[in-house]
């Protein structure tokens, strides 16, 4: 499916800028910029876990009903996010058919979604056919059973809802692949310069008020490096200012809001937010404001379009959802779920990882490198294992494009075409009869012979050992995200041997407040 396709490999010759003078008095070393690079792809073959062809599984009608129209959606809809909650939500029908693959509604059914009828995959032997582009179809399917508005999109839909069979997919995708090579030196100095930063914010307020959101310092941090790292821009200094966390946030909530828990009261949320769908004007002026920075700061992208024949405003749209929807939206969720783990993992792993991380980092001049992360195999374990345990994306779609047979440990189904396939990932990525310990954070999981398991592990929508290109759905940020999430675990370690954390739930992903840091002492 995807085999002709150029895809992106970042093999980067990344440096890193000098460590600013004000931290190095506390640092255990200073740092010098060398030069080196080394290959993002881990040392083993790429596996295709693509649905095999139909075996010798006893063939079984895909079991469970949608209810009676209307009510059925929306009986399961205050199931899943009110009377059990989404986990048990699943749970509770796997039992009650036996049988991981079975015929649910899913939210946000009436008036949104015009069909929430799904055949739901839930574990790791069916899942898979959802990135198998020959089979399914992924035609505005981004945010599942209901698309939003484009009107918050400029009017374009943009790349996330476009089918590879699209042509507009393959230059849209080409774009980003260019875009993130273009920039590719500058991810591993702007994130130091980013996330110090916010590390310094919160030591400042946890020395003032005893604790410290994780997640407010992380959405101001995470939107300066993106827009300074892909950008070359400093919000700050323009028009936007600090603006930009608080405007994406409003913006998204107007496109997820139907299948977003809020926290208000259960009625007003489900009559209201599960039912309509905000008005795109009472966001428009905004995001213009959003729109106008991009379309200033990302003029080298836009030159790019023109030669590949993308209308100018419709590739900044484009720029504007992948850095702010996707790769926002992504780290706001994900790094505070990989400190909630690493978190309460505790001070054994976090002694580990800090003497392998400071001894690789001392190994090679001093220098954050792509090379000097290739020597921290723990740290790039804990990273994997954070993906797999709490993907950051965890619902995926797909339209059969024509009548199939999927396979689940235990049975095989047929699929009439049309029918759309729903997979929730933490049950793919948390089958037991894949991982051991399959609900237990292990950090060193994918450490040698464990390595054979990274082709379980799907967050990006594909699994880790295959690459996004123009003619898949994986995410064209695979390898900038794989990247971004070890700095965030390497700058952590390198300055400091622990840290305490208390842990809520927030609409997207944990809220993590920092309760103690402890500087490094060795
Ligand atoms: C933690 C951060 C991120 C996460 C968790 C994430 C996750 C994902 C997932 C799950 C998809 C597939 C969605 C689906 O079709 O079901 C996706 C697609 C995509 N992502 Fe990411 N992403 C992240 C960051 C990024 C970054 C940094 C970029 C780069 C600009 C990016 C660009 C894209 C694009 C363009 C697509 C659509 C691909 C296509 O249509 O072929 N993402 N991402």
């Amino acid at each position: 499916m995807a085999s002709s396709s150029p895809s992106l490999q970042l093999q980067f010759p990344l440096t890193r800028r000098t460590a600013p003078s004000s931290n190095r008095s506390t640092r255990p070393f200073s740092l010098r910029p060398i030069r080196a690079s080394v290959s993002e792809r881990p040392p083993i073959p790429a596996v295709s876990v693509a649905a095999p062809e139909p075996t010798q599984l006893p063939i079984r009608k895909v079991p469970g009903d949608y209810g009676i129209p209307f009510i059925g959606p929306i009986k399961d809809r205050l199931d899943y996010f009110y009377n059990q909650g989404r986990d048990e939500y699943f749970k509770s029908r796997i039992q009650k058919y036996q049988s991981t693959v079975f015929r649910a509604n899913m939210p946000p059914g009436p008036f949104i979604a015009p069909n929430p009828n799904v055949v739901a995959l839930l574990d790791g032997k069916s899942f898979p056919v959802l990135f198998d582009v020959t089979k399914v179809e992924k035609k505005d399917l981004f945010t599942g059973t209901f698309m939003p508005s484009t009107e918050l999109t400029g009017g374009y839909r943009v790349l996330s809802y476009l089918d590879p069979s699209e042509p507009k997919h393959a230059l849209l995708k080409r774009l980003m692949f260019f875009l993130l090579k273009s920039r590719r030196e500058k991810v591993i100095p702007e994130f130091h310069s980013s996330y110090t930063d916010l590390f310094q914010n919160l030591e400042k307020e946890i020395a003032a008020k005893g604790k410290a959101s994780f997640g407010d310092a992380n959405d101001q941090a995470a939107f300066n490096f993106l827009a300074r790292s892909l950008y070359g821009s400093n919000p700050a200094d323009t028009p936007l200012g600090l603006d930009g966390p608080k405007i994406v946030q409003k913006w998204v909530l107007f496109q997820l809001s139907p299948i977003l828990i809020l926290g208000l009261p259960k009625l007003i949320e489900d009559s209201v937010f599960h039912t309509f769908r905000l008005p795109p004007s009472l966001v428009k002026k905004d995001y213009n404001k959003l729109y106008d920075f991009f379309y200033q700061s990302a003029g080298f992208v836009l030159d790019e379009s023109d030669r590949l024949g993308v209308p100018r405003d419709e590739a900044c749209h484009n720029l504007l959802f992948a850095t702010c929807f996707n790769s926002f939206g992504g780290m706001k969720i994900f790094f505070p779920n990989m400190l909630k783990w690493i978190g309460r993992a505790g001070i054994k792993l976090h002694t580990q990882l800090a003497q392998e991380i400071r001894s690789a980092v001392r190994s090679n001049g001093n220098q954050v490198t792509m090379a000097a992360m290739e020597n921290m195999p723990l740290m790039k374990s804990t990273v994997y294992e954070a993906f797999r345990i709490e993907p950051p994306v965890p619902l995926q779609f797909g339209r059969a494009k024509h009548d199939l047979v999927i396979e689940s440990h235990d049975n095989s189904f047929e699929i009439k075409q049309g029918e759309l396939l729903f997979g929730y990932q933490p049950f793919a990525t948390k089958d037991p009869k894949i991982f051991d310990r399959s609900e237990e954070f292990v950090a060193d999981r994918f450490l040698g012979e464990g390595e054979r398991l990274l082709k379980h592990v799907l967050w990006s929508n594909g699994p880790e050992t295959e690459t996004p290109s123009i003619g898949n759905k994986q995410c064209a940020g695979k390898d900038f995200v794989t990247l971004v999430s070890r700095l965030l675990v390497v700058e952590l370690f390198l300055r400091y041997d622990s840290f305490d954390i208390e842990v809520g739930t927030s609409p997207l992903g944990s809220s993590v407040t920092v309760t103690s840091l402890k500087r490094a002492s060795f």
